[in-house]
């Protein structure tokens, strides 16, 4: 249905679709920059796209899932953003349910919209529109520090499962080190400004500012460590990117970076606090990349 609407059973709850996505919540809401983003940057960190495996690359390390696990399985992924890692799952021959509070949900389906294993809905993850124990695997990658209140974030997860489901999420780790990048003392200003304006002044920063990370990258021993006082996102060496793409990835990640209203990292011991709160099965903390969560629902019936 590319348009018209949803009516609950007892007719109380009316929601809109509209270009054939379900929205269950208002059209701006504290993550505008990043439909902003994902609009602006649709297709740039789509494997499809950049012909580099660095999502899949990225999914199975993190969740440590085997890709004949997830065929035919239900699958949410909860802040798909365009849709990264629900091409992977849908590769993979999950059926996916990928779920955005941004507008990045419209960049996702022009993504992927010709798989019919996609359904997109535009939501909160505050206020899921699924019945609990629906899905077989949830994850959500790069997600739920983007969000007001993390620890509730990380708990709606977990009453999605279905018996024997496993939930994976990351997220950017607390540590000293963390505390000293350049973007947690320019976002209390950048996250601020008007969006379009912020984007121009990376759009106009980020090519100067390449070159001076790369410098310092060359300085020998302390160089990797040096490099991260540029404000600038250089995935030189870490992704094998072109030249043009390490640009476009730059400007992407450095807006990324600087424009969410909320970037709020975490301690490994938190996280294993909740994941330990959340009944889950065989918990793991670990760093993958980032700070990652793992764990599985019992099959025994919740009460
Ligand atoms: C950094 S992006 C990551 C997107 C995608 N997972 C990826 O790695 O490319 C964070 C995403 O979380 C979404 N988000 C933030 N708060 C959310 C919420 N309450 N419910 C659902 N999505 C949310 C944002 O709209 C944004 O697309």
């Amino acid at each position: 249905m590319r348009h018209g609407t949803l009516v609950s059973e007892d007719g109380a709850r009316r929601y809109p679709v509209r270009e054939f996505i379900p929205r269950f919540v208002p059209e701006s809401n504290y993550a505008d920059s990043f439909g902003m983003q994902w609009q602006r940057f649709r297709q740039t960190q789509l494997d499809s796209f950049s012909g580099r495996p660095i999502s899949a690359e990225r999914f199975w390390k993190t969740t440590a899932w085997r890709s004949v696990e997830l065929n035919d399985a239900w699958v949410l992924d909860a802040g798909c953003g365009a849709g990264r890692f629900a091409e992977v799952a849908l590769d993979a021959g999950a059926k996916v349910v990928a779920l955005d509070y941004s507008s990045a949900v419209d960049a996702c389906l022009q993504n992927l919209g010709e798989r019919p294993r996609l359904h997109v809905v535009q939501g909160d993850i505050y206020a899921l529109p699924f019945a609990p124990r629906s899905f077989a695997f949830v994850y959500s990658l790069g997600v739920l520090q983007h969000t007001p209140d993390v620890a509730r974030a990380f708990a709606a997860l977990p009453p999605l499962l279905a018996p024997g489901g496993r939930l994976c999420v990351d997220f950017y780790e607390l540590s000293w080190k963390s505390t000293l990048l350049p973007k947690y003392w320019l976002r209390p200003f950048t996250r601020r400004m008007p969006k379009a304006q912020l984007f121009a002044l990376c759009e106009r920063l980020v090519p100067r500012l390449l070159p001076l990370s790369r410098a310092m990258s060359r300085v020998p021993f302390i160089g990797r460590t040096l490099r991260r006082v540029v404000p600038v996102a250089n995935h030189e060496g870490t992704l094998p990117l072109s030249p043009s793409q390490l640009r476009e990835w730059a400007l992407l990640d450095t807006f990324d970076w600087l424009a969410p209203q909320y970037d709020k990292p975490q301690t490994a011991a938190t996280v294993r606090r909740w994941l330990e709160k959340s009944g889950l099965e065989d918990p793991q903390v670990l760093k993958a990349g980032h700070l990652t969560a793992r764990g599985t629902e019992s099959h025994a019936t919740r009460h």
